[in-house]
């Protein structure tokens, strides 16, 4: 071990169960890409700017937990807290609104940073597939994106996890509601740094985890009771297409993101088997965040799923993903002969697809089984001399033990054919 260890906060993915991030991975952006979602990647930093304005001057995540620094060129950046800011910003840049096929439908899979308090399913690197749906007021796109998540998690197994469905309103029904909260916190039993949340971003008390808050929250006046006509319409909608669709989700009015670009729809997905940190995902409609930004009335929807959770998620679950095995066949030379034409057929395997590896490095036949072991391949070739004299190689099954000759040239057609 060398005195270097990953920073706190953060982990290393390592084979084999690297292997089922990928999955992972794959399995969310599978019915994305399925959907008509293009696949985009932003840089890992962007202006510091972006994101104070984009997700909220007075959320955590900016003030709190972002990794903000200046360049050596005075430029002052951060590295990416979230996605959506981010791809909306590229979206903007590349004027993808412009090109007349709204919505313009995007996905994204990669790295966020947050300096958050490390636990287990909290860290400091952690990876999200996403997805945003800009330029599109539609009902039926908020009820895609969540019928999307839930058939990714479907697809993995998971069977424990919850959808939490909330609206935020609009500008003209959440700040009468806004009020309203407020004063009622104000007549709360609330400390100095509480009070001042509430004078900022008041809804973000609702959200508050202690006990002697929350009992002080039971009457509070609830958005639900306040959304406006269109906001109301809108919400039901929403919640008739995904019952339609056959995805069970939970009202929740108490429902507020850690980010301030939120209006109307908005949803998490909570396992219950993880803890404290449950959020396995979690998006919903921002159309005024393209206006923040200095862009054009985009109204857009999104979401984000936590890969590090969806992994914690399976695992609480105790399902294994099936993944395809790293190696079909292994090969075992003994003598420099046997290990030219062994080379040989691995490379052919592996043009025709089989997926091959290759007993390296001066090993006895011992050593060499033991990586053919190691591998998890489902058939060990080996040949000696004395087999290449005779035309042969010799073809071992792992699986039943069972062990055959087959001639040189036709061990590839052999292998293809027991592998199908
Ligand atoms: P978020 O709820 O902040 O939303 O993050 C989405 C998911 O990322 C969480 O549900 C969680 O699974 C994972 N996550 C967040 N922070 C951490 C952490 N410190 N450690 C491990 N996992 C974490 C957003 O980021 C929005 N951009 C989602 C969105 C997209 N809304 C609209 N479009």
């Amino acid at each position: 071990m060398s005195t270097f260890k990953a920073p706190k906060g953060t982990y290393d993915l390592i084979p084999p169960e690297s292997a089922k991030y990928l999955a992972v991975r794959e399995a969310i952006a599978a019915p994305l890409r399925n959907s008509g979602y293009g696949y985009i990647e932003t840089p890992g930093f962007e202006n510091v700017e972006l994101f104070a304005r984009g997700v909220g001057e007075s959320t955590d995540i900016v003030t709190k937990e972002m990794y903000a620094f200046e360049t050596k060129g005075g430029d002052q950046l951060a590295l990416r807290p979230e996605g959506t800011a981010s791809v909306l910003r590229a979206a903007l840049e590349a004027n993808l609104h412009k090109a007349g096929n709204l919505p313009v439908k995007l996905w994204y899979s990669g790295s966020y940073y947050r300096y958050e308090r490390p636990q287990k399913g909290r860290y400091r690197h952690f990876s999200q597939v996403g997805a945003e749906a800009i330029g599109a007021e539609d009902p039926a796109l908020d009820a895609e994106l969540i019928i999307l998540a839930d058939q990714a998690y479907r697809s993995l197994g998971l069977r424990d996890f919850r959808i939490l469905l909330n609206s935020l309103g609009d500008q003209e029904c959440r700040p009468v509601y806004r009020a309203a909260l407020q004063d009622f916190l104000r007549g709360l039993d609330l400390d100095e740094d509480t009070l001042r949340r509430a004078e900022i971003n008041p809804l973000r008390v609702l959200d508050d985890k202690r006990d002697d808050v929350q009992k002080q929250l039971v009457g509070a006046p609830l958005l639900r009771d306040y959304l406006c006509d269109a906001c109301k319409a809108y919400h039901e909608e929403v919640r008739e297409l995904i019952t339609e669709a056959g995805v069970a989700f939970e009202d929740d009015p108490k429902l507020v993101r850690g980010l301030d670009y939120y209006t109307r729809t908005t949803f998490e997905f909570v396992h219950d088997g993880l803890g404290s940190q449950s959020a396995v995902g979690g998006g919903g409609r921002y159309d005024g965040l393209s206006e923040m930004l200095g862009g054009p009335a985009l109204p857009s929807v999104g979401w984000a799923l936590g890969v590090d959770r969806t992994v914690l998620a399976l695992e609480a679950e105790g399902v294994s993903l099936e993944l395809p095995a790293a190696t079909s066949v292994f090969a075992v030379s003994l003598g420099e002969e046997a290990r030219r034409v062994l080379f040989a057929k691995v490379t052919e395997l592996r043009k025709l697809g089989v997926a091959a590896d290759f007993s390296y490095g001066a090993k006895g036949l011992k050593g060499a089984m033991k990586n053919a072991n190691r591998s998890g391949a489902r058939y060990t070739v080996v040949a000696g001399e004395r087999d290449l004299a005779e035309g042969v190689v010799q073809l071992k099954d792992m699986e039943s033990g069972e062990q055959v000759a087959v001639g040189v040239n036709e061990i590839v057609a052999e292998l293809e054919t027991r592998l199908g």
